[in-house]
């Protein structure tokens, strides 16, 4: 049977110049070093420059994404931007990447799941190729989360930090045998019963105003690693493939606890945890492409590896994708 599968031709990635140490957040809320590490394992995080916008991010990550897939800004028919930081309200920051990618036709928008945007935004655009509505997608995580932190606040401040990262899609015709590459599956989950437990306190339509982060760490990740394990259960299940033949779990990294717990339910070699969040920190929907883009770029990551990405964040959302890379 021939059918259509999404293949990963490309990836990039951007980060600010601007490094954030725990010990210079230690010199702006009452904090240590030690105590970062110990509960997150973040050392340090990027913070994008005054007048630098997820727009910016999001445009540098893509740009280095198309030349890796040596595919032309204009050969684009979709962009899907996962970001919970947009430049404004409106329009979709997604529409000034297109623009300053020179990108006329197709469409673009945002795609706003938290943490779990990237996951959300990679299973969308993989169901507008695999209907064949559309031919190439960019899917770009971008955040600037130091914008809506509150740095007065040494629980989640410290947590935090800003990149972008992307990969580009094309719509391929496969004649379905198991090892040809492509997303081979996904599966999204989201329940609003919890959306005070992670939030912005602030909305055009509630405040009128941008507003901050809020959290109860507690209970974030009380739920992380049990409704992570179950999606990831979920997702394999939809192929013939077992945690025993993950090449890279590249997980969304919020915190090296969760990633290690959610190793350990699914019975996954620690070893194959791509981890990112000691440098990088928590960059949202970044983090995921971000992390990709680090293993592609250290040589571990290479065409044919089975790939598993995860992610939970605010809502809850939580969703997983498995992709042959
Ligand atoms: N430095 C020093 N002390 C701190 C800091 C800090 N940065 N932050 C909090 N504390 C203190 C608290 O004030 C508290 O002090 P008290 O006992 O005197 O009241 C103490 O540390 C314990 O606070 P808790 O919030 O209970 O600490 P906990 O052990 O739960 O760790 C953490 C907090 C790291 C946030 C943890 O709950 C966590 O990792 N949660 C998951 C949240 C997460 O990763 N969110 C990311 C977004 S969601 C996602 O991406 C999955």
């Amino acid at each position: 049977m021939t059918l259509i599968r999404s293949v990963i031709t490309g990836c990039g990635g951007y980060l600010p110049e601007t490094v954030l140490t725990n010990d210079d957040l230690a010199k702006i809320v009452d904090t240590t070093d030690e105590w970062i590490v110990e509960r997150t394992g973040i050392r340090e995080r990027r913070i994008a420059a005054e007048g630098e916008l997820t727009s910016d991010l999001g445009t540098a990550a893509a740009e280095q994404a198309l030349e890796r897939a040596e595919t032309d800004a204009r050969d684009i028919d979709l962009i899907v931007l996962a970001t919970s930081t947009p430049d404004n309200t409106f329009p979709a920051t997604a529409v000034t990447i297109q623009a300053n990618l020179g990108i006329q036709h197709g469409a673009a928008f945002d795609l706003q799941a938290v943490c779990s945007g990237f996951v959300f935004a990679l299973a969308t655009a993989d169901n507008f190729l695999k209907s064949g509505q559309y031919k190439r997608a960019l899917v770009i995580g971008a955040e600037t989360y130091s914008r809506i932190l509150d740095w007065e606040d040494r629980g989640t401040c410290v947590l935090f930090g800003d990149g972008a990262g992307a990969l580009v899609l094309e719509a391929r015709k496969l004649n379905g045998a198991g090892l040809e590459r492509g997303i081979l599956a996904s599966e999204l989950r989201s329940d609003g019963r919890y959306k005070d437990k992670l939030f912005v306190d602030g909305g055009p339509s509630s405040t009128g105003t941008v507003g901050h982060l809020r959290m109860h760490g507690r209970d974030v990740f009380r739920h992380a690693v049990t409704n992570i394990a179950d999606v990831i259960t979920e997702t394999l299940a939809n192929t013939d493939y077992t945690a025993d033949d993950i090449d890279w779990f590249v997980p969304h990294q919020a915190n090296k606890r969760i990633l290690d717990g959610t190793a350990r339910k699914i019975g996954l070699d620690p070893d194959k945890i791509v981890m990112t969040v000691e440098n990088h920190a928590n960059t949202s929907a970044a983090s995921i492409p971000l992390a990709l883009n680090t293993a592609l770029e250290d040589g571990r990551l290479k065409e044919n590896q089975l790939v598993l990405m995860e992610a939970m964040g605010g809502g809850f959302t939580w969703g997983a994708v498995l992709a042959r890379w």
